[in-house]
């Protein structure tokens, strides 16, 4: 698999993985989602690429406090394959080059698998509440 950043011209496939992992949800756009990532930080949003197709992407940042993961999918038929980690891999060096000191996600609580994955990539659990204000609502 090589890793690279996202380019406009990968809008419809990412989308389309997105939807494929079930990260599509009502409240937020994903082409909104992308349009306001391409103006913040738009080198940190990764794709990975496997016999010409996109099968994995995630989306990283770095506010200059903490950084941040969010859209981490692989595709249903390639998981399980060190794709998930290997991409995680590449998004924390990115960061970390930036001067980030930590990093930072949410995960649904009831998404058992993926906190187990994430553990598996020595994310451990912050003793925080996560609150959120929504400012825009998408639709
Ligand atoms: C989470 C996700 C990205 C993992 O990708 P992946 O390429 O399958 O992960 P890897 O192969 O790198 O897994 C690394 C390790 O994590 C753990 N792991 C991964 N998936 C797991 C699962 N479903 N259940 C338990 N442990 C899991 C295992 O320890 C695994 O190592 P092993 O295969 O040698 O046992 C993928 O399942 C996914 O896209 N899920 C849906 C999208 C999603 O909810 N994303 C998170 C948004 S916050």
């Amino acid at each position: 698999m090589q890793v690279r950043a996202y380019t406009e011209a990968d809008e419809s496939a990412v989308i389309a993985l997105w939807d494929e992992c079930g990260l599509i949800a009502p409240q937020n756009s994903p082409l909104r989602d992308i349009q306001r990532k391409l103006q913040v930080g738009r080198d940190l949003f990764l794709v990975g690429v496997s016999d010409g197709g996109i099968v994995a992407t995630v989306m990283g940042g770095y506010e200059g406090h903490r950084g941040w993961i969010n859209y981490l999918a692989v595709k249903p038929s390639e998981r399980r394959k060190g794709i998930g980690q290997a991409l995680m891999k590449a998004v924390e060096q990115r960061i970390h080059e930036k001067g980030c000191p930590k990093i930072n996600l949410q995960i649904r609580s009831k998404n058992s698998e993926v906190i187990a994955f994430y553990k598996a990539v020595v994310y451990l659990k912050d003793d925080v509440v996560s609150l959120g204000k929504r400012l825009e609502y998408d639709s």
